[in-house]
């Protein structure tokens, strides 16, 4: 039986780091495309030869040709730009939406079945822009946001406690960044909740620090952003599609009604399995959590409707 195919868009940072993991999992076979040339090419060639000593049986290349992206069974989106210095984010917002809308018109040409992960920032505005440009129902395009800021707060409740990461699980839901909505008492270390574990005060402090997480990783940096992480958390999501596993991760989906929201990516837990989102998992929330996912909503409607206006200006 023929390997799987994925393609990775995007041949920087969260892109290139993700096709290694995919590779050297022996996942699927990868296509690692940038619109740069040279770059996927060098790193694809550069994985490549890595493969005998992991080792791993995957092929890996680099193209800067959509034809050789096609019939892949999942795409990983990853392609944009920074956020310059003196750039507006309404500048970011449609430079990046130009680039997914560019890049997914020419891969659906290609693959017309497969599944989009979406990854560039700001994310839940291009999972639209991906859904409208593929024409694909909303079970194939998906956003990849609440698995990289569960990890984080994972994390940071391990070194807290002092215990696995492993036995530590994190619930969080709404948009990505500032106003994600991680939910305590969801959250849980050997099933126990870490409201039991922690003082409200220590709770909270890790709550903010994952919500700024990206922030801490950039201002470490100073030039560039998280992408072990990132990509990791996009293995994830390619793993659960492709081994149909069913996996239950908070992800960005196209609410229709779920929630109380209507038409609008929004970051929920949802069954991830070989059909892409195959379900969504509602679940009840109190008073306070429900205003604070309504605002993340809020936040993403701001910024769905501020492309759009962009989008009629320019014509
Ligand atoms: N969703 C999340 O949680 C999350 C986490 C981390 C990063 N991100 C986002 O992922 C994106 C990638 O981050 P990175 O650190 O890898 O950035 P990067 O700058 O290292 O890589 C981006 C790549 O996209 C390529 N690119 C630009 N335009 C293209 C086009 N039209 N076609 C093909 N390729 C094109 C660039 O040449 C570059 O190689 C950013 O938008 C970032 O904000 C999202």
């Amino acid at each position: 039986m023929a390997r799987n195919k994925v393609t990775v868009v995007g041949a920087g940072n969260v892109g290139a780091t993700a096709a290694q993991r995919i590779a050297e999992a022996g996942l699927a076979d990868v296509v690692l495309i940038d619109i740069v040339e040279g770059l996927p090419q060098g790193k694809g060639l550069d994985l490549a030869e890595s493969a005998p000593v992991i080792p791993h049986d995957a092929r890996i290349i680099g193209t800067n040709d959509y034809a050789d992206t096609s019939g892949s069974d999942v795409v990983v989106i990853t392609s944009g730009i920074a956020r310059k210095p003196g750039m507006s984010r309404d500048d970011l917002l449609s430079t990046n939406a130009g680039i997914v809308r560019s890049v997914v018109q020419a891969i659906v040409q290609h693959s017309p079945d497969c599944i989009l992960v979406i990854v560039t920032n700001p994310l839940d505005a291009m999972c639209h822009v991906a859904l409208e440009a593929s024409g694909f129902p909303r079970e194939r395009v998906i956003g990849m946001a609440g698995v990289l800021d569960s990890a984080r707060f994972r994390t940071f409740i391990a070194m807290e406690l002092g215990v696995s990461v492993e036995d530590t699980h994190a619930f969080v839901l709404g948009g990505h960044g500032d106003t994600m909505v991680p939910l305590p008492r969801y959250s849980t270390v050997a099933g126990i909740p870490i409201t039991e574990l922690m003082t409200p005060e220590r709770v909270q402090a890790l709550v903010e620090r994952t919500a700024s997480g990206g922030a801490e990783i950039v201002a470490l940096l100073k030039t560039g952003s998280a992408y072990y992480a990132p990509a990791a958390a996009a293995f994830e999501m390619v793993e659960a599609i492709l081994q149909d596993r069913k996996r239950v991760l908070p992800c960005a989906a196209y609410l229709t009604g779920e929630y109380g929201v209507d038409g609008l990516y929004v970051g929920v837990p949802i069954v991830l399995g070989a059909r892409g989102m195959e379900r969504v998992i509602e679940i009840e929330l109190t008073a306070e959590e429900q205003a604070a996912f309504q605002k993340s909503a809020a936040a993403v409607r701001e910024l769905v409707e501020a492309m759009a206006a962009i989008a009629s200006a320019a014509g």
